[in-house]
């Protein structure tokens, strides 16, 4: 197959011939693709075609893979300091007078730890992207580590990575691998790949390759058994690296990386939610990254500059908080700032939302936006969706958070009240999530919604009714969602705080009573939620962590931890106190 637009030329190196695809303009800086197992240089084609704009791209078959030839005998021939000879000799072809910027995936990965922690490349590398293959000699002392000083956690860590590698044993054994991948291995491995990892139909390149992967086996026969039992022990990376790890990687285990920062003096760690192909399956996130490392390394700067919680999960993603003008939704547009996302700051109060987006500049996020718009109005927010979605791109993380307050007994509850709370509360989040949960879906790489409902979706009260029900509907619409989007790898979570110190006590309606009285009772709600002084920044934290573990529903506040007990284990408990407090 070939990359289409590429210019193609073959080099030979060491016996092989290698095929070679450039894209983009070579007087940029060169970022060279190294594919895994058992995979060809089209595994990255998605990615490719994201970089070729503002990089010069290389891609190359590993010998014995695509198009390259196969070394004789195939024996002897897959040595790590032989593919390191034949990384040198494309190096020479394609970048003879600059370093270039490497990235690998599986055994692309692999091989490259090779290329970048060996003293003959020095000079050559200016930087390295890692994803899903670990360093040999790393990964060596790392069992040693483990096997010479075994505590029951490290013998857990031990056998948990042991269990992942089931099949590293199998490429051992003689003729097995071939025989399974020219018969039936071959054929289905199209469907395990869109099964198991979601990798969309017909789009990986080995399904057409089943010999190359037969020739792979042997980078396990003549380099696994040698290097983890034999480590080499000054395998220091000489070039900044950026480590990416998806977390549900079925080979191999994030743990794997604990000790790396020995090995690397300039780390930077990322983590997204997918599976092993991640080539495949997020590639504008894997661009993105390789683009904003590579960018920075260029600029002199390889360290990222965000330094909050989960900087390696958010670092550079997109992110759209709704009523981001004040309390909540402001801390948490500043929380995923300091993560160094780039976000979209919404509110309907245009002046709030412009503040918010400047200081989350400040704090960290390397793009930060305003937009003005009411979440209750439909084609207002058509317009912001298409708006943020041609100026900006599709959003990774979506917070449905602008919501207002309403306080007072069912029957002095107007029916313009409940339309009033209703559209902001419920049709708000029903808008959000339909229009950019909708291209979220449809482009196919995950992402997640946070709908920030509250401790009354749960608890009833003789106070909010109207408010209750809102957040009650909010809480079941993201249950729902979560069950449809779970097959798209989108989370859906429920945030549900109890009382928190923001503005909305200053802003909430209070009806049946005067004018005088509601400003009395929005001053002693203040005055109570002062008193309870549970900080919105707070909230953002749990948003942030609740999106990095993809939890359904999440009860911020230990009253609201308690009540949500109360409601699953003894709710005829939570039923008596709702008759209490008829003044809020
Ligand atoms: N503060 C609490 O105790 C508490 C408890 C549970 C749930 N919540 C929920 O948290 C969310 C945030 O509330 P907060 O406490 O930060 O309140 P807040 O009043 O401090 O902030 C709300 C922001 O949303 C904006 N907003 C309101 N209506 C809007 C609309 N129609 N369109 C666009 N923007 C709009 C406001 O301008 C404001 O900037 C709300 O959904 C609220 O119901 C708050």
């Amino acid at each position: 197959m070939t990359l289409k637009g590429a210019r193609e030329r073959r080099v030979r190196t060491g016996g092989v011939e290698l095929c070679v695809a450039e894209l983009g303009d070579p007087r940029q800086p060169t970022v060279v693709l190294v594919h895994g197992y058992p995979d060809s240089m089209e595994v990255w084609s998605e990615v490719a075609v994201r970089l070729a704009d503002r990089f010069h791209v290389v891609l190359y078959d590993v010998r014995g893979h695509g198009r390259s030839t196969a070394p004789r005998p195939l024996r002897g021939g897959f040595t790590l300091p032989k593919l390191t000879d034949d990384f040198m000799a494309v190096v020479d072809a394609v970048s003879p007078d600059r370093p270039v910027h490497l990235v690998g995936h599986d055994w692309g990965s692999v091989q490259s730890w090779e290329f970048v922690t060996v003293g003959r490349t020095k000079g050559r590398i200016a930087s390295f992207t890692s994803m899903s293959g670990p360093s040999l000699d790393h990964f060596g002392h790392w069992i040693g580590a483990r096997v010479k000083r075994p505590t029951p956690r490290r013998v857990g860590q031990l056998l948990g990575q042991g269990a992942r590698s089931w099949y590293v044993y199998l490429l051992h054994a003689p003729a097995l691998p071939e025989l399974a991948w020219r018969g039936p291995l071959g054929k289905r491995w199209p469907r395990i790949l869109e099964r198991a990892e979601k990798v969309p139909a017909g789009a990986h390149p080995a399904a057409s390759l089943p010999s190359d992967a037969a020739h792979g086996a042997w980078l396990y026969r003549d380099n696994v058994r040698a290097r983890l039992r034999r480590p080499r022990p000054d395998a220091f990376a000489h070039a900044p690296v950026q480590l990416i790890t998806p977390l549900g990687d079925a080979f191999l285990s994030e743990r794997l990386y604990d000790d790396l920062d020995t090995w690397v003096p300039r780390l930077t760690r990322r983590a997204l939610p997918a599976g092993h192909w991640i080539p495949r399956t997020r590639p504008d996130q894997v661009a993105a990254w390789i683009d904003e490392f590579v960018t920075s390394v260029e600029d002199g700067r390889p360290e990222t500059k965000a330094t909050g919680r989960h900087a390696d999960r958010f670092g550079g993603q997109l992110v759209l908080v709704t009523g981001a003008g004040s309390g909540i939704g402001r801390a948490t547009a500043f929380a995923f700032a300091e993560a160094g996302a780039r976000v979209v700051a919404v509110d309907r109060d245009a002046e709030a939302a412009a503040r918010t987006a400047e200081l989350s500049r400040l704090i960290g996020a390397p793009e930060a936006w305003a937009e003005t718009a009411d979440v209750s109005d439909e084609q207002a927010m058509e317009k912001l969706a298409e708006r943020v979605h041609t100026a900006y791109g599709v959003l990774d993380v979506l917070v449905n958070n602008a919501g207002i307050g309403l306080a007072g007994s069912f029957f002095t509850t107007t029916t313009e009240d409940w339309r009033k709370v209703l559209d902001v509360n419920l049709w708000g989040v029903i808008h959000g999530c339909r229009l950019f949960g909708a291209r979220m879906a449809e482009r196919g790489q995950g992402g997640h919604i946070v709908n920030v409902a509250s401790a009354a979706a749960y608890q009833p009260s003789r106070a909010l009714p109207a408010y209750s029900t809102s957040k009650a509907a909010v809480l079941m619409l993201s249950e729902c969602l979560r069950a449809e989007l779970a097959g798209q790898d989108i989370g859906v979570t429920a945030i549900c705080p109890g009382l928190v110190n923001t503005n909305i006590t200053a802003t909430a309606r209070f009806t049946g009573v005067d004018a005088a009285e509601e400003s009395r009772r929005r001053q002693r709600s203040a005055r109570l939620y002062g008193l309870r002084n549970y900080p919105p920044e707070k909230v953002a934290d749990a948003v942030l962590d609740a999106v990095t573990r993809n939890r359904a529903v999440v009860p911020v506040t230990p009253e609201a931890r308690g009540a949500h007990l109360l409601s699953r284990f003894m709710p005829g408990t939570l039923r008596r106190l709702a008759r209490l407090n008829p003044n809020p």
